[in-house]
């Protein structure tokens, strides 16, 4: 007998092969130890021992994934080598691509330094606690760098210049010990040229070409004109610096709530388990690297 079905006796079933697919987030949620592909798109010589790396994450779904605050970092690891936390140097506001500002410190960074645009790394992340972006609209910025501190600070000064509207006056004193060791000279220098923020390049160790101030990064406090009451600091540079400059930012009157800083230390996991980066009670990899003043007043040896 020949079986009869009406339409409505037909049940339709959709096949979805399974569960649905993971998108970026949910991929790096998933295994955060896991480092995501990335190509060296662009590599720029900056000093004689700094390079500026940018790197494209390869799948599409993390790259769209992939968001920072300025001040957050990363661990790149090279296969086969290690992996080592580094502040992203790119402004939130561009997507797409990551920068990183790397040193040529030992045996790592040296390898990093070898390689060339095509090569491919490992990047998870972003980690840590930046910079209070949003809670800093609407007011005058002082940034101050020491050497490779400018390259967290990059970030910060990339995305304020690219949301200038949002800010007040923007104040950076960016100190390196010698000429040859001033990075993103020109870049700085343009904007200080269209008067987007108020620039003081200076070094300790001048030479017949250098035509800014000599001196430590707190000399061009002397003469720095600023609304303390309106003012946010942020700081990054050598462990010495800190303390002199958050000095100099009292004597301005700048209140302790606004100053922050960003601080390094040596990490494994990035992201609060393993313990290598606890100082007290706080881990720098997840409660930092960025810290306010009161915060980084219990960081032993920080200030
Ligand atoms: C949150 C964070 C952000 C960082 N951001 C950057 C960055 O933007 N650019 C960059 O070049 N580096 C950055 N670093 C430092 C970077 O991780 C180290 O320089 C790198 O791991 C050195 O690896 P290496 O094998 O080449 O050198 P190693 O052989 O491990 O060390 C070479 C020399 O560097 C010193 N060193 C190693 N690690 C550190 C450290 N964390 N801090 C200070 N001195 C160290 C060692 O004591 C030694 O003298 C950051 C570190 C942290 C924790
Ligand atoms: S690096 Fe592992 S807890 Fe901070």
């Amino acid at each position: 007998m020949a079986a009869s079905m009406s339409a409505s006796s037909i049940e339709v079933r959709t096949y979805t092969g399974g569960p649905a697919p993971l998108d970026g987030a949910q991929m790096m949620a998933a295994n955060p130890y896991r480092p995501w592909p990335a190509r060296i798109t662009s590599i720029t010589e900056l000093t004689a021992t700094e390079k500026l790396f940018e790197f494209r994450l390869i799948d599409d779904r993390i790259r769209e994934a992939f968001h920072h605050e300025p001040g957050q970092f990363v661990e790149l690891s090279i296969f086969g080598v290690g992996e080592a936390p580094i502040s992203i140097s790119s402004s939130p506001s561009k997507g797409g691509f990551i920068e990183l500002c790397v040193r040529r410190a030992g045996t790592f960074t040296e390898v990093l330094h070898k390689m060339q645009c095509g090569d491919i790394v490992g990047i998870r992340g972003p980690f840590g606690r930046g910079f209070p972006f949003e809670k800093m609209k609407g007011h005058d910025i002082l940034l101050v760098a020491g050497g490779l501190g400018i390259a967290p600070l990059r970030s910060l000064i990339n995305n304020i210049h690219d949301e200038r509207s949002e800010f007040g006056k923007v104040t950076i004193i960016y100190g390196s010990r010698n000429p040859g060791e001033v990075m993103f000279r020109n870049q700085f220098e343009m904007w200080r040229h269209r008067k987007d923020f108020d620039l003081y390049l200076t070094v300790d160790h001048p030479d017949d070409t250098w035509d800014g101030e000599v001196g430590l990064v707190t000399k061009p406090f002397e003469n720095l004109d600023i609304d303390a009451s309106n003012t946010f600091g942020a700081v990054c540079g050598p462990p010495v610096m800190y303390r002199f400059v958050v000095e100099e930012m009292r004597k301005k009157n700048i209140s302790y709530d606004r100053i922050y800083m960003s601080f390094e230390r040596n990490m494994k996991c990035g992201m609060g388990k393993c313990g290598h980066c606890q100082i007290g009670h706080q881990y720098v990899c997840i409660d930092g690297p960025v810290f306010n003043y009161w915060e980084a007043k219990n960081i032993q040896g920080s200030m």
